[in-house]
């Protein structure tokens, strides 16, 4: 096994691996920040045409979904937001969490790792345990959805001290290849795929990657239970809908859930 001391994230490597889709992106990186999510909410860019990426290196207050906190350690993992604006008038994008689960998934395959599951509506699994984490905010105006703030947090290389709360268990990307790829790379890699998903999301809708996102599902015909409505709800998890709900097959029939701020757990 290889791991040598991670890298500081570097602009010119993040372009090295966007190659002709660098232009595309106006990419910002920080030694640290509270948390990427929260700087991109309160002050977005103006748009230029490009999509803004803000990385950071460390986070100080990084947050998770749920109220939960996102961790960090330096060089322990990798840490962006992106703001993703809609077209003028457009709907929201039905799926986009589970869009950008895919596109995190595809990133990871690309570097080698085997065992890529999603578990829905936006986390990512490698052999079952977490190794990375998506946090979608959406900026409104006038009651419209005017863009999204999508942040990512994924394992690089977690301390021996972590402790993370997680009922899957955690797993980094050090424990999943022999050589641990630099952060920069990652982060390249991961806004090419996030470029070409949700450029087809956006084109023809979450149903074209519908069937992309099932072969990847962790708990496909598996018994669940979703937390997070009044009461917890419990069946057999029969894939995602065409707008990226959870169908759930229980003794009453097939339910709906939407991804509003609900957890599913192993039933
Ligand atoms: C979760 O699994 O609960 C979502 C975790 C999302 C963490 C990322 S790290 C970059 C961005 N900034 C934040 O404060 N959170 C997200």
């Amino acid at each position: 096994m290889d791991h040598p001391k991670l890298e500081a994230l570097d602009r010119a490597a993040v372009a090295a691996a966007l190659g002709g889709l660098a232009a595309a992106f106006s990419v910002e990186v920080l030694p640290e920040c509270d948390s990427t999510n929260s700087r991109l909410l309160a002050d977005p860019p103006p748009d230029d045409g490009r999509i803004p990426v803000l990385a950071a290196d460390r986070q100080t207050a990084g947050r998770g979904r749920r109220g939960r906190v996102w961790q960090s350690w330096p060089g322990a993992g990798l840490t962006f937001s992106v703001l993703w604006r809609f077209a003028p008038g457009a709907p929201l994008p039905g799926g986009l969490s589970l869009v950008v689960g895919l596109a995190v998934a595809r990133a990871l395959e690309e570097l080698g790792v085997e065992g890529v599951q999603l578990k829905w509506p936006n986390d990512v699994l490698v052999n079952g345990h977490k190794i990375a984490g998506i946090l979608i905010e959406l900026v409104s105006g006038r009651g419209q959805p005017l863009a999204a703030v999508i942040g990512v947090g994924i394992n690089l290389r977690l301390p021996p001290e972590a402790a993370i709360e997680s009922p899957l268990g955690v797993t980094d990307l050090a424990r999943c290849l022999d050589a641990t790829p630099p952060a920069s790379r990652l982060l390249g890699l991961v806004l090419a795929q996030l470029h070409h998903f949700l450029g087809i999301c956006a084109a023809a809708g979450f149903e074209s990657l519908r069937g992309a996102w099932q072969q990847r599902n962790a708990f496909a015909e598996l018994p669940v239970r979703i937390l997070g409505e009044a009461e917890p709800l419990a069946g057999i998890c029969a894939g995602v809908d065409a707008d990226g709900a959870l169908l759930l097959q229980t003794p009453d029939g097939l339910r709906r859930v939407l991804s509003g701020d609900v957890s599913l757990r192993a039933g």
